[in-house]
């Protein structure tokens, strides 16, 4: 049977790209089941990038099929703030301040400007030297205030227009439908038939 490695340390990634790539004749392994340990340095300017510096990096020490991604939340208002900085934007401050402290920048600003996205993309790695990589968007604007308990991150000041909720008042099913990354995944699953 096929293996292949994402990644990443996040179980609940893992769980996302199992469920995504369950019909593949594949065993698809964490980094930790891999046995792999790598510190990688995600400097890339674009999501694409670091995907592919993710992936390119445990194929290189592997010899499998890796897959890798990248994501964050780009504001338009914001110049695409904080884009690939998502994860790190704020340091260790808790995701409530770093929430806070975005609808704080937004204020006064009306609703038509505050239009944001979630970006994926995901690099997929082989071992004979080829990369493809596809990115995946979902389209919203940044609230007034923090709603929602479900998902993670910047989740709860994302409101999404057509479903009159923030992504954190979404079911996890319900968000991977139309996510960033459960769109990037299912792109991805097509290059590894
Ligand atoms: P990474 O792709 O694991 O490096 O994460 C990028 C960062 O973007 C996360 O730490 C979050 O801050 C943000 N982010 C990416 N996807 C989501 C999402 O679906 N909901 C909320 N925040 C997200």
């Amino acid at each position: 049977m096929k293996k292949i490695i994402f990644a990443t340390g996040n179980e609940g990634k893992m769980r996302e790209i199992r469920e995504i790539l369950s019909d593949l004749d594949a065993e698809v392994l964490s980094m930790k089941e891999a046995g792999v340990e790598a510190d990688i340095v995600e400097n890339g300017k674009t999501f694409e990038e670091n995907a592919q510096i993710k992936a390119k990096t445990v194929c290189a020490l592997t010899g499998e099929i890796v897959l890798a991604d990248d994501s964050g939340l780009e504001i338009d208002y914001l110049n695409g703030e904080p884009g690939v900085y998502s994860a790190r934007y704020m340091g260790d401050a808790p995701y409530s301040e770093k929430n806070a402290e975005l609808v704080r920048r937004l204020e006064g600003v009306p609703d038509g400007q505050r239009t944001a996205r979630f970006v994926c993309a995901v690099a997929a790695a082989f071992p004979d030297g080829r990369v493809k990589t596809v990115r995946a968007a979902m389209e919203g604007r940044i609230g007034y205030e923090e709603k929602g308990k479900n998902g993670f991150g910047y989740d709860p000041i994302f409101f999404l227009p057509e479903y009159g909720c923030t992504s954190a008042e979404l079911s996890m099913e319900e968000k991977n439908k139309i996510s960033h990354r459960g769109k990037a995944l299912r792109a991805i699953r097509e290059e590894l038939k």
